[in-house]
């Protein structure tokens, strides 16, 4: 499979500006060459372009550039559309969680046409389930999950494709849940791994039973890595840094066991703020957990299997 690198310099999903930079830092820290010294074929199609704005308003006047984030979601759900339906692996480079909302919506419109299932990785600090009605803080990267889940209170965005049962979706890395997120989730089956779990559990038994029901079903498999799913000491490049995340070897195991699985069709890298790096490191961090998600293995001889 090609690898196709988008770049999606979304901003609009938050205030803390600074994500737009995000696929000049994925550049600069040589994704596309890393990718391919890992043998990949890899296209980078460049940066997607806001289309013009439409006058799109929400009755939560706490809501932060709708129309904005209306665009990007359009743009994005093409986009990742289209290479999937080329037989590429899209990979974004964001921008903020908020062009979640478009590239799962392009995985799940090419899914659906396929006949395949669709399954949702989310890692992240966050569980990113509020709607545009129940936000506080009105910034809509907080909003991507509950879109793709089907929540109603979307009535500005095109209603979601063909919304993921919560059975399909499993979150890894949370530490930060907002009291109408958890009211909502409540109501939904999703697998929601918090710091909890993976202290108790660690990272395999939790991913395995979730990648079981992926083959099992012969899904497709969009994982979403947020930059605050880490522990903020080894990635401090992201506004809404929380204290406990995954750490450098929990966070590369997930990865090298994604990659062994074989399962992953899509890949989103968000909320990386350059303009709060320091010397690059975070950038750094994230090239390198895509080598392992793309095959990069410390000892080549060694054979481990996963299932
Ligand atoms: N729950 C908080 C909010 O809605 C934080 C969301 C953080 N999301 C993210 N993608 N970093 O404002
Ligand atoms: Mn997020
Ligand atoms: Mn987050
Ligand atoms: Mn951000």
């Amino acid at each position: 499979t090609g690898i196709s690198l988008i770049g999606a310099p979304v901003d609009s999903g938050q205030r803390n500006r600074g994500c737009l930079m995000g696929p000049a830092a994925y550049r600069v820290a040589r994704l596309a060459e890393s990718l391919h010294d890992l043998g990949h074929q890899v296209r980078d199609l460049g940066d997607l372009v806001l289309p013009p704005l439409s006058g799109a308003t929400c009755t939560n006047p706490a809501v932060d550039q709708l129309p904005e984030t209306l665009g990007w979601t359009q743009v994005l759900s093409d986009s990742v559309a289209a290479e999937l339906s080329a037989g590429q692996l899209p990979i974004i480079m964001g921008g903020d969680h908020a062009l979640a909302l478009g590239s799962v919506s392009g995985a799940a419109r090419h899914a659906a046409a396929a006949g395949r299932p669709l399954f949702l990785l989310w890692l992240d600090a966050h569980t990113d389930f509020h709607t545009p009605l129940s936000t506080v803080s009105g910034n809509l990267h907080g909003t991507p999950v509950a879109y793709i889940a089907g929540r109603q209170d979307f009535d500005a965005f095109p209603p979601f494709p063909a919304p993921i049962p919560g059975e399909r979706i499993c979150m890894f890395g949370i530490r930060s849940v907002d009291p109408a997120e958890h009211a909502a989730l409540l109501k939904f089956d999703i697998a929601i791994n918090d710091m909890r779990v993976l202290d108790e559990q660690g990272v395999v038994a939790p991913l395995r039973a979730f990648l079981d029901k992926v083959r099992a079903a012969n899904g497709m498999l969009h994982v979403s890595l947020d930059v605050d799913f880490l522990d903020p000491s080894i990635a401090p490049a992201v506004g809404t840094t929380v204290p406990g995340g995954a750490t450098f070897r929990e966070a590369h195991l997930v990865c090298e066991l994604l990659h062994e699985s074989g399962l992953m069709t899509s890949l989103d890298l968000v909320e990386l703020n350059p303009f709060l790096d320091e010397r690059g490191r975070t950038a750094k961090l994230m090239v390198d957990l895509v080598g392992s998600l793309m095959g990069r293995k410390v000892f080549d001889r060694v054979t481990r299997s996963f299932t």
